[in-house]
């Protein structure tokens, strides 16, 4: 007889209920383990009867079904990696640019392609869960992992971050190109002290409630399927622990129905590195009872809980409840039928397919933002021989173009030369391309950022795990400076283009000062005082700080980390074959010491500045440029009262001034007036793109439900205060670039 469990017309419930009451206590906790498969994975079934592994090569995902085959139950593996910007460790699969740089283009149907076509890649090589998309606030620009998010906005995050979702979940888990979408790092580890990753995050419960929970409640309502929990502890909780969080706020106020995954050795870490649990076995039991499901890379966990069990530490019923929550994702996957395994000949069809890099180039060139521009750009290609000068150290380096988290960048091993790099275009790639033929390119790198050394306290941490090697910056050289400059000399223009780079950017890699790194202001300060025209590109995972010689450029481009075709880009926005719409969805400071810089700052501090500098940041979120102008006027509203269920409407007035079409992000803030407990100045509340062709006036349509007024009051309930707001509508968040009407919510 074929057991229930197996037979594919039975109710899941009864499936999951049948295969329960088979299980014994090691293969009910060998199903909360997402191991790591780089320690084999025939160690991983045999010793440790896991039901999950991450960062999988092709090769071992193969052994490890024929391992699962010979199992008792042949429960499948869940397999899940990291393809947050595209499938990032699969050979030859689309890198999008990262979530910064995507969140530039504030165009979420885009995203939403993106992440279907990587949902395609992804499944086709057996994969089934992708650990994306990051919804953190960006707080501090030290931090390593801002590249990871979508800015600093958590109404902009909710809306792309679920855009994202919906790509990669696709119609529903029966689609055999759905993945499971999941939400992390849940919630608050962005909030750290002085940028360090995984530091304790001082956050109250009105605050994350105010900020950082906002995008994670919209995505546990639309049915993300998973949710990974941050490294942090708030208020002396490790969020492991944090019963609070995971089932009186995401289970039971947003009923979440979907499944919890730890973050790396978080389990063992509450013993080796937060030091709140005396053993394995009590750090075992404090994160099932505190209703984790899988548990990440903790092998210790495996004898812990069965320990715990014996010692009365934990109910086998509580364990019951996390396996059944892993087996749902299991048989809603179909894959105690089908456990999906990678297919040769969907691969050959879809990995790296020419649509996608399409949509690749589509969203790089999105990703750009225009800083600066005093006219320089873009070159006009009709004129006669020109010689331009491509130097910096980021101008052809390929794959460090493409990010964190892809191909090279540090976090699997079978990949060591990175992505192919015949997939790449690089600004150097991109300008010998599309340039006139009769144009000359050349090319002198004329700086450097800094060499990899070993860390000096040891090759490992105390769990075992490799420590990261350090950067040392590198200092100028007159050998690799001179030819440079001397070519500089020689041109008509020159692009520079600077940057970090991903030993400067990622996971315990935050960073202390947020200047350029290594002999790359020398060589911007040199190209400056030559009085040479010059573009600068800056190619950077986060923010930085400029140096002041860099606003003698005649246009400043930034690039996010801009994927494969993101060279290409730049060169078609230096060559003017496109317009730059791309917005800065993150505040970019004048100094590291103004930390943090975000737009949405809590009134009812003394003073707007600093005694030795303003608080103005260098670059407003919301900002970017195009090689038009567009002007704002008539901001006009449907009617002055409304009451606290109902829609204000609004226009606003567009005139295209210049000679070319441009898509405008025309962004809708609200500011409360008067608050019972203290609350941003303004809050972006809603936006919309639209083309605006040259000469044009259009009248744009907006629109504001009065219920997303609203604030956190001071104990800690999100409703919306009755009084006077003011409806900001412009091209930024900056001040001056508003439009304002004021009304009235009764
Ligand atoms: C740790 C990172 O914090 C998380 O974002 C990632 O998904 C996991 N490692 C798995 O690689």
């Amino acid at each position: 007889m074929t057991p229930i469990y197996k037979n594919v017309e039975a109710a899941i419930p009864d499936r999951i209920a049948d295969l329960l009451q088979r299980m014994t206590l090691s293969e009910k906790v060998g199903q909360m383990l997402q191991l790591d498969s780089r320690l084999g994975v025939e160690k991983l079934i045999t010793e440790f009867e896991v039901g999950s592994i991450l960062h999988t090569s092709p090769e071992q995902m193969i052994k490890a079904a024929g391992y699962i085959q010979k199992t008792r139950l042949q429960i499948p593996l869940l397999t899940a990696d990291d393809a947050i910007h595209g499938h990032s460790f699969w050979p030859g699969a689309t890198i999008y640019p990262t979530q910064l740089a995507m969140a530039c283009s504030w165009d979420a149907g885009l995203i939403q392609r993106a992440a279907r076509e990587t949902a395609k890649e992804v499944a086709a090589t057996g994969l089934h869960w992708t650990f994306s998309p990051v919804a953190c606030i960006t707080r501090d620009l030290r931090w390593g992992r801002v590249g990871e998010t979508f800015g600093e906005d958590p109404y902009l995050i909710g809306e792309l971050a679920s855009a994202m979702v919906a790509g990669y979940q696709g119609e529903g888990l029966a689609d055999k190109t759905a993945v499971l979408a999941t939400a992390k790092h849940f919630a608050g580890y962005s909030e750290t002290q002085g940028g360090r990753d995984a530091s304790e995050a001082d956050l109250s419960r009105r605050k994350l409630r105010s900020w950082f929970l906002p995008p994670f409640e919209k995505l546990a309502k639309q049915g993300c399927r998973t949710f990974m929990l941050g490294y942090q502890s708030i208020d002396g909780v490790p969020i492991t622990a944090n019963k609070w969080l995971l089932n009186d706020v995401l289970r039971a106020e947003w009923g979440f129905k979907g499944t919890l995954v730890t973050d790396w050795d978080n389990v063992g870490r509450m013993v080796w590195e937060q030091k709140t649990e005396p053993s394995q076995m009590h750090a075992a039991a404090t994160a099932i009872n505190a209703g984790n499901d899988l548990i990440m890379t903790t092998w210790q966990f495996y004898q812990g809980a069965i320990d715990a069990v014996a010692s009365g530490l934990v109910k086998e019923d509580q364990i019951d409840k996390a396996v059944t929550r892993i087996l749902s994702l299991k048989f809603e996957l179909g894959l105690f039928e089908d456990p999906r395994l990678p297919d040769e000949e969907v691969q050959k069809r879809v990995i790296g397919h020419t649509d996608h890099s399409q949509t690749n180039l589509e969203l790089a060139r999105k990703s750009l933002v225009l800083l600066q521009n005093n006219g320089l750009l873009p070159i006009n290609q009709n004129i006669g021989a020109m010689q331009i000068a491509v130097v910096g150290p980021n101008a052809d380096d390929a794959q460090n173009q493409l990010g964190d988290w892809a191909g090279n960048s540090g976090q699997i091993n079978w990949m060591p030369d990175g992505q192919p790099r015949h997939m790449i275009e690089t600004v150097l790639d991109g300008l010998r391309e599309l340039s006139p033929s009769h144009w000359k390119i050349e090319h002198s790198v004329g700086a450097e950022i800094g060499e990899l050394v070993p860390d000096e306290r040891g090759a490992n941490f105390e769990d075992g795990q490799p420590r990261p090697p350090v950067l040392k910056p590198a200092r100028p050289k007159a050998a690799i400076l001179q030819p440079a400059l001397d070519l500089v000399n020689a041109s008509d223009v020159s692009i520079v283009v600077v940057g970090d780079s991903i030993p400067l950017a990622g996971e315990t890699l935050s960073t202390a000062t947020l200047n350029l790194v290594g002999s790359q202001i020398k060589l911007i300060d040199e190209i400056a005082a030559s009085g040479k025209s010059f573009v600068l590109v800056v190619i950077s995972t986060k923010p930085l700080v400029l140096p002041e010689s860099a606003f003698a450029a005649g246009a400043i481009i930034q690039a996010f980390s801009p994927g494969m075709r993101g060279g290409r880009a730049i060169a078609e926005l230096l060559l003017g074959n496109f317009d730059p719409s791309g917005r800065l969805p993150i505040t970019f400071a004048k100094h590291v010491g103004q930390q943090p810089v975000y737009y949405n700052q809590v009134r009812g501090q003394h003073g707007d500045r600093y005694a030795d500098l303003t608080q103005d940041p260098q670059f407003a979120f919301g900002f970017g440029l195009s090689y038009t102008k567009v002007s704002y006027s008539d901001l006009q509203i449907s009617a002055h009262t409304y009451d606290l269920d109902s829609v204000l409407r609004a226009t606003v007035k567009l005139h295209n001034q210049g000679l070319r079409a441009s898509l405008e992000t025309v962004q809708l803030y609200v500011s409360d007036l008067v608050t019972s407990a203290t609350w941003a100045g303004l809050e972006l509340k809603g936006y919309k793109q639209v083309l605006v062709n040259p000469g044009e006036e259009k009248i744009v349509e907006l629109e504001l439900a009065t219920a997303d007024c609203s604030i956190v009051d001071s104990s800690g309930i999100r409703r919306v205060e009755p009084g006077a707001f003011n409806l900001l509508v412009g091209p930024s968040s900056r001040p001056q670039d508003l439009l304002c009407a004021e009304f009235e919510i009764c």
